[in-house]
């Protein structure tokens, strides 16, 4: 039996460091899907596609492929850019439409089939991975997720303010929870984490005792 690990949460919640650190941690793979929504948000917003049928017209010239936790588009690596928050904003733009869902949920499927890995996201728990074997839904209170985005994305270079990574935050939990397909929420058997109350450590601790009991 696979173990599938399910992690969900807004953005900014730790998802990223805390899947990141518990695949390292198991030795098994990581899938960010947060990533994919990126980095088709940013090639169609780039293609100018203004309906449906553009959109996947668009999507099927698309090639999009996985391989030692890199992505490639079109052959090419991916890279930082899609890292900024204009970025996170085509990506929850694009992400309400089902045409793209349809397609990244397809993807994410064949990717984490039989494997045993960790994949983040929004909807992983609740639609593309409903059979996962630990699901967690990691919190935290929008100041504190802004913050640390804020700290992450300076460190990195990237320019921006404080409000500026505030308002995207409000903005993507907005337009994340408030869509009709596959909305951000908890799968009712998930466990719930606030990871303002914990250090990264304590969380990745608490999830590695539920692999154990599940996995
Ligand atoms: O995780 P990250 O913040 O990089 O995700 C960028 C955006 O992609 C999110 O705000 C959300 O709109 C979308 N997304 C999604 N479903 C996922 C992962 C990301 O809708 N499974």
């Amino acid at each position: 039996m696979p173990c599938r690990i399910a992690i969900d949460g807004p953005a900014g919640s730790g998802k990223t460091t805390i899947a990141k650190l518990l695949a390292k941690t198991l030795g098994i793979f990581y899938l960010d899907t947060g990533a994919m929504y990126r980095i088709v948000g940013l090639y169609l917003e780039k293609s100018d596609v203004s309906n449906d049928e553009e959109i996947e017209n668009k999507l099927k010239e698309l090639k999009l492929s996985f391989s030692d936790g890199d992505f490639f588009l079109n052959g090419k690596k991916v890279g930082d850019e899609i890292r900024t928050p204009d970025v996170g904003i085509y990506a929850s733009k694009y992400a309400k439409n089902e045409i793209v869902r349809r397609y990244l949920t397809k993807l994410q499927r064949e990717i984490a089939e039989n494997e045993n890995i960790v994949v983040e996201g929004r909807d992983i728990g609740t639609v593309v991975l409903p059979d996962a074997e630990v699901k967690i839904f990691l919190v935290a209170t929008q100041e504190a997720r802004a913050k640390r985005r804020f700290k992450e994305l300076t460190e990195k270079g990237v320019k921006v303010t404080y409000e500026q990574v505030l308002n995207e935050i409000k903005l993507r939990d907005k337009q994340d929870s408030e869509r009709n397909v596959a909305p951000l929420r908890k799968a009712k058997d998930a466990i719930l984490i606030d990871s303002t109350k914990f250090s990264i450590e304590e969380v990745v601790q608490k999830i590695l005792e539920v692999v154990k009991e599940k996995c």
